[in-house]
């Protein structure tokens, strides 16, 4: 289990689109493909209950959603494909994120906060419309990484500060019972992270500007004569800049096409030739796919039976994982010894902290020291103790940005005690969330 984990997941909320494909599944799919990399792909329904209503959709999207991945070249031998509420050890271990999770972390959760401003803008109650599935969002959330013990989450950036809320709720528990969990980073496809929609702006359920990925192709080519242009003539020169027509097609040409492209934006191509070379090159892409979605969608059974299998091979890592950090944060068997694992025990030391004072020249100075007491960072020099002090207060808050600022006063690091100080400035950042 040396091997690269990659996980992501899509919520059952609506039919996949062209943003989706782009920005989320095409890149899942490549990197699956990739020897020594171990993928984790799955449909997020729990997810998806939070914001439907109509179980009708849900098992719908469903389908959709699976027939999608698979149809997109997903190997469910080769990758673990599963469903979110197939794995009831899911549920679990959010409960047990929830109880070190701090309220205060949650309450800056983009979701919710964007929901809590639409409120107090339309001079709402701000918690009106907010259920606590929407609060508790980034838990579950982190509850997917987690238990399968994803290095990197291919999502888009509008889910970084998931993955950033993730990582604080596994230091959190690392510090409290043992390292048990592994530390997610997010990994965004920078290229094409995200593709505008009809409209030119992202592409998104939420705005209705989507183009539907498997419609058919008289309906694709109608969705893409709708996307906003400028008014300019056949004829006269076109700005691929803001373009939303020249950004989706880069996301599916080859550099080659959309060098062409540019220059025949440059020479004036007329927009409905453009949006004729645009319908062109997606269908090219998407037209093998399209016939093995409709085929999929036509035998439920089959998905379904992939899906299990895909279950099966999830809760073979879940289960016993599980039942270790069951164990850990002290859910036992009463006959069993109370005396924590060694593991954790050692593991559980005491927080990184940072001692001020004068040096020998007169000057201020400080040392930041690790749980195991390892003098890990210091700073010389200062004239000014308020100036030390400021550093101080921010690396005592996981601030590591301080860091760069500051690089001058501060000694400098080789590379395996960098990594040691950014872990314990990781451990004060969780510590700091958790208590705020
Ligand atoms: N929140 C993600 C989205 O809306 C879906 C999701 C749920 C997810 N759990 C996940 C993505 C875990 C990556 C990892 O796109």
């Amino acid at each position: 289990m040396s091997e690269l984990r990659v996980l992501t997941g899509i919520t059952t909320s609506g039919t996949p689109h062209l943003g989706n494909y782009v920005g989320a599944i095409r890149p899942a799919v490549r990197d699956s493909r990739q020897a020594g990399v171990q993928s984790f792909y799955f449909l997020a329904d729990y997810h998806a209950l939070i914001k439907v209503g109509e179980p009708a959709r849900i098992q719908r999207s469903t389908l959709e959603i699976a027939a999608t991945w698979l149809a997109a070249g997903l190997d469910p031998e080769k990758v673990t494909f599963y469903r979110q509420s197939d794995i009831p050890e899911i549920p679990e271990l959010t409960w047990f994120l929830t109880c070190l999770t701090g309220k205060g972390l949650l309450n800056r959760a983009h979701a919710y906060k964007a929901q809590v401003d639409k409120n107090l803008a339309a001079g709402s109650d701000p918690d009106a419309e907010v259920s606590a599935g929407l609060f508790m969002y980034p838990v579950l959330m982190a509850a997917d990484i987690l238990m399968f013990k994803a290095h990197k989450v291919p999502v888009g950036r509008d889910q970084i500060q998931h993955i950033e809320m993730a990582r604080d709720m596994a230091a959190s528990f690392n510090h409290l019972y043992g390292p048990q969990l592994v530390l997610p980073e997010a990994q965004i496809e920078d290229a094409v992270a995200t593709l505008p929609g009809l409209d030119g702006r992202k592409m998104s359920k939420s705005y209705d500007n989507t183009i539907a990925l498997f419609a058919p192709p008289a309906v694709l080519r109608k969705q893409i004569a709708s996307l906003v242009t400028d008014s300019r003539a056949p004829g006269e020169p076109k700005s691929t800049e803001g373009s939303a027509l020249f950004d989706i097609y880069q996301a599916f040409a080859t550099p080659e096409e959309t060098q062409a492209m540019r220059q025949a934006f440059a020479q004036g191509i007329a927009w409905g030739d453009a949006k004729q070379k645009l319908f062109e090159r997606i269908d090219q892409e998407i037209a093998p796919m399209r016939a093995s979605y409709d085929e999929l969608m036509a035998h439920p059974a089959r998905i379904e039976e992939i899906l299990q299998a895909g279950a099966r091979k999830a809760r073979a890592l879940a289960t016993p994982f599980m039942a270790q950090l069951r164990d850990c944060v002290g859910l036992r068997k009463l006959t069993q010894s109370a005396t924590p694992p060694a593991a954790a025990s050692a593991a559980r030391v005491a927080l990184p902290s940072i001692k001020q004072y004068r040096d020998t020249d007169g000057r201020f100075a400080f040392k930041l020291v690790d749980g195991q007491g390892r003098v890990l960072l210091e700073g010389k020099g200062f004239d000014n103790p308020r100036e030390a002090a400021q550093i101080v207060s921010k690396l005592q808050t996981g601030d590591a940005s301080a860091l760069d600022v500051h690089s001058d006063r501060l000694t400098p690091l080789d590379t395996s005690t960098k990594q040691l100080l950014l872990q314990a400035l990781e451990v004060l950042r969780a510590h700091t969330l958790a208590k705020s």
